[in-house]
């Protein structure tokens, strides 16, 4: 089955799993030494790919999704906040809890996890950030070309015409769009719906053409974002993961960085240039 045709949060499709069984040739544990050979590796890297999720915004204030406590799906249930059921059941929840979102979101600043990114794509000659998140924190970080994966939460989308605009505060909730009337709903991608298809085909192009791709505070849970990785191994790719916990992606990658991506990431980028 192609890629584009899984549906977000679809458990079954692991496909790359066994094709290495494992060479993480250097653990780092918690002591704060970046390995001589990953900064190398970067150096010499000609196609960089950086996979992002909710742990890289944490630092700022954004609380992930599965943290045991901290995690937003352990207040929520996300089949009563974010699949397209829930939005036909109960519109207004729905759009209040993204409005919370949202104004959690405005006050937040990116954090140096975020702007060493911006410095890393300076470096090379070809740097691709695919995020899982829909905070806007990259840009607003200041890189460029970010592939969104799952949209944005500042933008809305007319569920009839779909048409996209930036959000505008408005006596009815959810507003209605100013062309059709039809309620809008956030731009995000809920559990259950496919990924916009060329978003999804330029992430997958990119980690097939990476030679060294980053998963930075992500679960690797949810699919079809947590296949990429393992196309980009597939490909050839060094695979290096930063999270603060390990997750099912560690046992295939080729370094592992235990701790904060707010501090490993600007001392990778130090180290390296
Ligand atoms: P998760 O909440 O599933 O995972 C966050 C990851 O970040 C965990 O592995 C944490 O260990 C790690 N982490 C937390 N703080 C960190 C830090 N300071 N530095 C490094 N790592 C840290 O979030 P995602 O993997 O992004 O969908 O979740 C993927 C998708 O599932 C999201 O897009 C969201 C969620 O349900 C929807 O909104 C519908």
């Amino acid at each position: 089955m192609p890629l584009h045709h899984i549906r977000r949060g679809n458990p079954l499709w692991l496909p790359f799993h066994k094709i290495n069984g494992g060479y993480p040739f250097t653990k780092l544990m918690n002591d704060n030494t970046i390995p001589t050979q990953l900064i190398q590796t970067l150096r010499t890297a000609k196609q960089v790919v950086v996979l992002t999720g909710a742990g890289i915004s944490a630092e700022s204030g954004v609380p992930t999704f599965r943290d045991a406590q901290t995690g937003l799906w352990a207040k929520y249930d996300p089949m009563d906040l974010a699949t397209p059921e829930a939005f036909q059941r109960d519109p207004r929840l729905v759009w209040e809890w993204y409005t919370w979102r949202r104004e959690l979101i405005a006050k937040a600043q990116p954090n140096l996890g975020h702007l060493a990114l911006v410095n890393m794509q300076t470096y090379l000659p070809k740097f691709t950030l695919i995020t899982q998140n829909v905070d806007g924190l990259h840009q607003r970080a200041g890189s460029q070309q970010v592939i969104e994966l799952h949209g944005n939460l500042t933008r809305s989308k007319c569920v009839n015409e779909h048409i996209v605009d930036n959000w505008q505060a408005a006596d009815e909730l959810p507003p209605r769009c100013p062309h059709c009337e039809q309620i809008l709903r956030p731009d995000v991608v809920w559990f259950g719906e496919f990924l916009q298809e060329q978003t999804l085909y330029k992430a997958m192009k990119t980690v097939e053409q990476c030679d060294l791709i980053f998963s930075v505070g992500t679960s690797s849970l949810v699919q079809p974002a947590a296949s990429l990785p393992f196309s980009a191994l597939e490909h050839g790719a060094k695979l290096v993961e930063i999270n603060s916990e390990s997750t099912p992606l560690t046992p295939h990658v080729h370094f592992v960085l235990y701790g904060k991506s707010g501090a490993i990431l600007p001392k990778l980028v130090n180290l390296t240039w």
